[in-house]
């Protein structure tokens, strides 16, 4: 689909980036990377690590908003309050874990720490969401991975490509 705008959202999880005591790096980060692959930014959102909020949120851009993808940044590691994966999944309706497989797989080349990202890939109608880890490096180098891959997947989810043989 070269040269279609997708929609995005970017949604930040953090409870220090939500109280203000944290600058959110991370998210203008992923929406410049977007924006540069010609992506358009649909919404940012801040959200504290608030699994029901979360899970809102995320309904919301699906159905009313009817964004094309989600990026999800933080709440994917091992802290107790960390939920992003689960928030993903019980929005989800199909899983998509391929792309999940090769942010690690990408990430493992790099530090040994990217098995700690429980980070999961999902779809909901016709949205893609993909949770990233928090750090802005974490966060660059896992949507790198993926960001060539993802216009054909939006092509065939959204039905604007049928033909994958290409
Ligand atoms: N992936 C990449 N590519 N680079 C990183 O530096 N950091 C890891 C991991 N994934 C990292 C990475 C670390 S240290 C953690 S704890 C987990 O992501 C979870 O991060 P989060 O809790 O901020 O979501």
């Amino acid at each position: 689909m070269e040269g279609y705008r997708w929609k995005a959202a970017v949604v930040t999880l953090s409870d220090k980036g939500y109280k203000g005591e944290r600058e959110d790096r991370s998210g203008p980060l992923i929406c410049e990377m977007l924006t540069e692959a010609g992506y358009d930014i649909h919404e940012t959102v801040l959200l504290p690590d608030e699994r029901e909020e979360i899970e809102k949120s995320l309904r919301r851009l699906c159905d009313i908003d009817r964004v094309d993808i989600i990026f999800t940044t933080g709440g994917t590691g091992f802290a107790p309050r960390d939920c992003a994966p689960e928030a993903a999944m019980s929005v989800a309706e199909r899983n998509a874990p391929g792309i999940a497989e090769a942010m690690r797989l990408a990430s493992l080349k790099i530090t040994p720490r990217a098995m700690l990202s429980r980070g999961v890939s999902v779809i909901r109608g016709q949205t893609l969401i993909v949770n990233l880890p928090g750090s802005p490096k974490a966060a660059r180098e896992n949507l790198e991975a993926v960001l060539p891959s993802l216009d054909h997947g939006l092509a065939i989810l959204t039905g604007r490509d049928g033909e994958c043989a290409r």
